[in-house]
């Protein structure tokens, strides 16, 4: 069996192997191919489509052929076009005609839909896995800084005092809902096509439930037409990683900052870092600089298979072969950082007598000195104009907050006395004290809140087994 030609006068132009081809990347798909195949082949035989004996033949042939590939012991031939041809070929030189009688009530539309899907069904389940881990390590890393302070920033800019663990904790929320993106993404996915054939269905009287059955899959499709058609399940996987990258790209530029000499608030582990082929004292932050750089390639994936979808009419088009390479690179991707990600935040080390000396430096209880007027009758506006003032007054001066005297602060607000010097950092941070805000207690419970989430999802991975 070479390329499908016996309607054909004349052997295609020569480039068009190369354009057309998938083979080189779509191998990937070569062992949910084989399973889906063998699940195929064992209801072709129950069913009566084929003989119980000739279904055994095939699928023992099909198993021996999972472990050529997987020991690199099958030459792949472009000229064949795709994985799925080429193991149909294979099988066919190993079995003869009984080989041939495998693709009876099905078509490639409907087989790779299924391997993709299959493919996209475990990547999404490992990308959970990740997202997890990384999020135990947050809270982790949080866990050891319930008591170490940073300055919390707008615009980059040094705005008011926070726990470190309470920054953490915002990463932990945001691959949280990464987590419930890629959950909802495999519902979506979980749904299998075969049976769907070319498009219209089947002319046999296949069993459809016991394939999903044996392939995992959740539900079988419902439509024949859109089972074959639709990619949207590879666009959601790569909406959910795209944002997983968005999340962990900032992430990334924060450990780039916080490990330049102008923060020094932390220290990555050499692992993760490389040097500088002409300064010898640089330690470049290079894992986190490409999670960032990647993040770029992962959305123009999305972009790229939400524009090769754009317009096409029902039902399969040639075009959807497209989806591959951008679903493979997403899936290594995120997969990777995520790993990696986990990896480096175990081991930075966090430079506390430095975030402590950097909140210390700056007004950065501006915002709490405004709302100590507030809490003394005046109205904030108010308050804000006159810390404004103040803050103007003390940058002219050269002083902090606590080196200006009660004299001085009340040349802005008559309101001022002795305890404006109770306000610290640590007052501004323990003032916080409701859900969601920064001081300790609270802190603490989001770290318990945590915990619990992970465990139940833990738990729930478990039950599936
Ligand atoms: N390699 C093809 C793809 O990835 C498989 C389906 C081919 N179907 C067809 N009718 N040419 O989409």
């Amino acid at each position: 069996m070479s390329q499908i030609r016996g309607r054909f006068k004349k052997q295609a132009h020569e480039l068009v192997q190369k354009y057309t081809q998938s083979i080189s990347y779509d191998w990937r798909l070569y062992d949910y191919d084989i399973s889906g195949s063998i699940a195929h082949a064992r209801m072709l035989g129950k069913q009566g489509i084929i003989t119980k004996a000739e279904s055994k033949q095939i699928i023992k042939a099909l198993e021996n052929i999972r472990t050529e590939i997987k020991n690199g012991k099958l030459d792949f031939k472009p000229e064949l076009e795709d994985i799925h041809m080429n193991i149909e070929a294979r099988l066919v030189a190993m079995i003869g005609d009984v080989g041939r009688k495998l693709h009876t009530a099905r078509s490639r539309n409907d087989q790779v839909a299924t391997d993709v899907r299959m493919f996209v069904m475990e990547v999404g389940a490992l990308c959970m896995d990740g997202l997890q881990e990384l999020q135990e390590t947050l809270v982790d890393l949080a866990e050891k800084h319930v008591d170490t302070v940073i300055p919390g920033y707008t615009h980059l800019q040094r705005a008011q005092p926070v726990l470190l663990a309470h920054h953490l904790l915002a990463y932990f929320e945001m691959f949280e809902r990464d987590f419930h993106r890629f959950a909802v993404s495999l519902i979506h996915t979980s749904v299998m096509p075969l049976g769907s054939g070319a498009l219209a269905g089947v002319p046999y009287n296949i069993d459809r439930q016991a394939v999903a059955e044996e392939l995992g899959f959740n539900q079988i499709s419902q439509n024949s037409i859109d089972a074959v058609s639709d990619r949207d399940f590879v666009l959601e996987f790569e909406f959910a990683a795209s944002l997983t990258m968005m999340h962990l790209s900032r992430l990334a530029e924060e450990l780039v900052l916080w490990s330049s000499s102008e923060f020094d608030f932390i220290e990555l582990d050499d692992a993760f870092t490389t040097g500088s082929s002409i300064m010898p004292q640089k330690k470049n932050p290079d894992v986190a600089e490409l999670a960032r750089g990647k993040t770029g390639r992962v959305y123009g994936y999305l972009m790229a298979l939400l524009t090769t979808m754009k317009g096409l009419p029902l039902a399969y088009n040639r075009d959807m072969q497209e989806d591959k390479q951008g679903l493979f690179f997403c899936a290594d991707t995120v997969l990777t950082t995520l790993v990696l990600f986990a990896e480096m935040l175990k081991t930075l080390r966090v430079k506390t007598e430095n975030t402590t000396a950097a909140v210390n430096k700056g007004y950065i209880l501006a915002t709490d000195i405004a709302d100590y007027l507030v809490k003394k009758g005046e109205p904030f506006r108010t308050a804000h104009e006159n810390t404004a003032n103040l803050v103007r007054y003390a940058i002219e001066k050269g002083k902090s907050f606590s080196e200006l005297t009660l004299d001085e602060y009340r040349k802005f607000s008559s309101r001022f006395s002795k305890d404006v010097f109770d306000i610290t950092v640590a007052s501004s941070i323990a003032a916080r004290d409701h859900t969601g805000g920064t001081a300790k207690n609270q802190v603490l419970k989001q770290i318990t809140r945590a915990k619990i989430i992970l465990t139940e999802e833990d738990e729930q991975d478990t039950q599936k087994g």
